[in-house]
């Protein structure tokens, strides 16, 4: 499985990144928003250290604007992925895009047939949100479930990010479904390191060495 930071704080991705933990980024306006820095400047500079995708989100809702936007985020790093909202005018934009061979994330997805739309039109990644479901009195991992499903019925090559992670469980749990990819706040990624028995093993260990350390 791999692992993909969400957010767009540069240092936080820095950190992880040191640690082998980020295979690629996802950002969304609402991301960008929360760190107050120009977005063209802050992809640019993700880019320029992470080698995996990073997926920068159109804010267009016609798909003539969305193909338009689409073109001009693709010049700014070597691996963008376009995230595409899950609308009948974003499939006419992952349709066109995939055909020009630019990579698409289909986002806001709450329903396994919104999933297999976005793959019929030829999406790279699909973004299932888990933990806005599960907000709702809904369980966001029987989507993923149902999305791996359905996706492995058809052989669809559609790959499954889950999204909208809130804890360490939502990771696992995607794992154990099969998500292609899970990507998850920094918060989060340095919660899956802990397990309090390494916690207490470790600091025995190291009280037991100071007997010997000279
Ligand atoms: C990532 O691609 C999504 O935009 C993100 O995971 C949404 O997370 P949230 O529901 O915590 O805002």
């Amino acid at each position: 499985m791999e692992f993909f930071i969400d957010t767009a704080n540069v240092d936080e991705i820095k950190k992880l990144n040191d640690m082998g933990l980020v295979d690629g980024v996802t950002t969304n306006p609402s991301l960008i928003k929360k760190i107050g820095r120009d977005h063209c400047e802050t992809i640019k500079e993700i880019s320029s250290f992470i080698n995996g995708p990073i997926s920068v989100e159109v804010i267009a809702i016609d798909s003539n604007s969305m193909i338009n936007e689409a073109e001009k985020y693709v010049k700014w790093g070597k691996n963008i992925v376009i995230k595409i909202p899950m609308t009948p005018e974003g499939m006419k934009a992952v349709k066109i895009l995939t055909k020009k061979n630019i990579k698409t994330n289909v986002t806001l997805v709450f329903s396994a047939m919104q999933a297999l739309i976005a793959a019929k039109a030829g999406a790279t990644y699909v973004s299932p949100f888990v933990g806005r479901l599960d907000d709702i009195g809904h369980s966001g991992m029987e989507l993923v479930a149902q999305i791996r499903e359905v996706y492995d019925n058809y052989e669809f090559e559609t790959k499954i990010l889950a999204a909208s992670l809130r804890h360490p469980a939502h990771v696992l749990e995607s794992a154990m479904i099969g998500a292609d990819v899970a990507t998850i706040p920094p918060s989060t990624m340095l919660k899956l390191f802990k397990h309090s028995l390494t916690d207490s093993g470790l600091a025995k260990f190291l009280e037991d060495a100071k007997s010997w350390q000279k």
